[in-house]
């Protein structure tokens, strides 16, 4: 054993404990030439890439390569592959898109981001609306509309909606009647009388004889659905009296806000309709 622990090359060095000796063994071939060849590596690298810190920078590297110019490249490449898809988009109809699998998952994909940077933060990530502020766009209750030229034309020119409040208008007594009509509309459980009082007040020029809204269209007529249970400012008694109250986009603090901003100087127009894809896609879209 001892034998053969001691190569021809090797010496004693006379040190021995607990019969342990130590030789002079040199390390094994192929421990010396990794040795070598690392060193060798990081030369070159570092003559190759930046390496060496100084004070404000550091070396450059003979390849020129740096992170950002890396990025670069990648988006180029990246934008080289989606190039072709977004000519395909800008030449096709909304039908013609959600019609083609493959062309409307690509824009629904593709969408996801600028969904997400654009529209996320009022509308939720999934479309699902924020309580009382902004509306839900992940169901079938369009206050616009949800055919694909529609939504293309909210998100182009924005929108805006318009109540008029009736503080001042009404008195008190016909503001709390169409309070009650509206919470009774919802659970569809408004008699004739308050129907009447309703049309009698102005409301169902917008609104309509049967209180069901409509789209509203370039006449600015049509208003929301007060028919059914789904309420955009809330649907306790105070949320609705405060609508009726103080309108849509009136002066004053109390007014219910309801302002989309216009993207088309922010967003090109395939962006647009790929979003328009992607509202539709949420599930309620016509
Ligand atoms: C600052 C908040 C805000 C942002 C950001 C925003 N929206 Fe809106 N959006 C609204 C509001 C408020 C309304 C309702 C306008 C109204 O009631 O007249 C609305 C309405 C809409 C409608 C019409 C819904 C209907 O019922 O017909 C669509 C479609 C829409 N938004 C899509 C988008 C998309 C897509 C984006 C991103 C590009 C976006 N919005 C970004 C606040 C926002
Ligand atoms: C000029 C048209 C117009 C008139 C007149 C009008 N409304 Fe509205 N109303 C609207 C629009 C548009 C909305 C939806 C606003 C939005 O969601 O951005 C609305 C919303 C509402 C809401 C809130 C619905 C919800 O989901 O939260 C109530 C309640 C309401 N109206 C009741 C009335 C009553 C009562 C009258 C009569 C006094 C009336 N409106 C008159 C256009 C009108």
């Amino acid at each position: 054993m001892a034998k053969q622990n001691k190569p021809e090359h090797a010496s004693d060095t006379g040190h021995e404990w607990d019969g342990i000796r130590e030789l002079t063994n040199p390390p094994p071939r192929w421990w010396m030439i990794s040795l070598h060849a690392s060193w060798i590596w990081c030369v070159i690298y570092f003559i190759l890439y930046p390496a060496i810190p100084l004070i404000h920078d550091s070396t450059k590297g003979i390849l020129g390569w740096t992170q950002i110019k890396e990025y670069k490249e990648a988006v180029a490449e990246n934008e080289a592959i989606r190039q072709p898809y977004l000519q395909k988009i800008s030449a096709m109809s909304g039908q013609q898109i959600l019609g083609d699998p493959g062309m409307r998952n690509f824009a629904d994909s593709s969408a996801k981001a600028i969904f997400g940077d654009n529209c996320a933060g009022c509308h939720g990530a999934g479309g699902q609306g924020a309580p009382g502020l902004f509306p839900v766009l992940a169901d079938d209750d369009w206050l616009y509309g949800g055919d694909f030229d529609t939504l293309v034309e909210s998100i182009t020119n924005g929108r805006q909606s318009f109540m008029p409040a009736q503080q001042g208008v009404l008195d008190e007594a016909a503001i709390n009647q169409l309070t009650d009509f509206a919470l009774a509309a919802s659970a569809g459980k408004a008699t004739p009388e308050q129907f009447a009082l309703f049309s009698q007040s102005g409301c169902s020029g917008c609104h309509g004889e049967d209180a069901k809204g409509g789209a509203i269209n370039k006449l600015g007529t049509g208003a929301a659905n007060l028919t059914d249970a789904i309420w955009r400012f809330g649907g306790s008694r105070e949320d609705v009296l405060r609508t009726i109250r103080y309108g849509v986009n009136q002066d004053g603090p109390n007014t219910r806000v309801a302002i989309m901003p216009a993207f088309n100087g922010k967003l090109g127009p395939e962006n647009i309709k790929m979003l328009a894809v992607k509202v539709h896609q949420f599930g309620g879209g016509q």
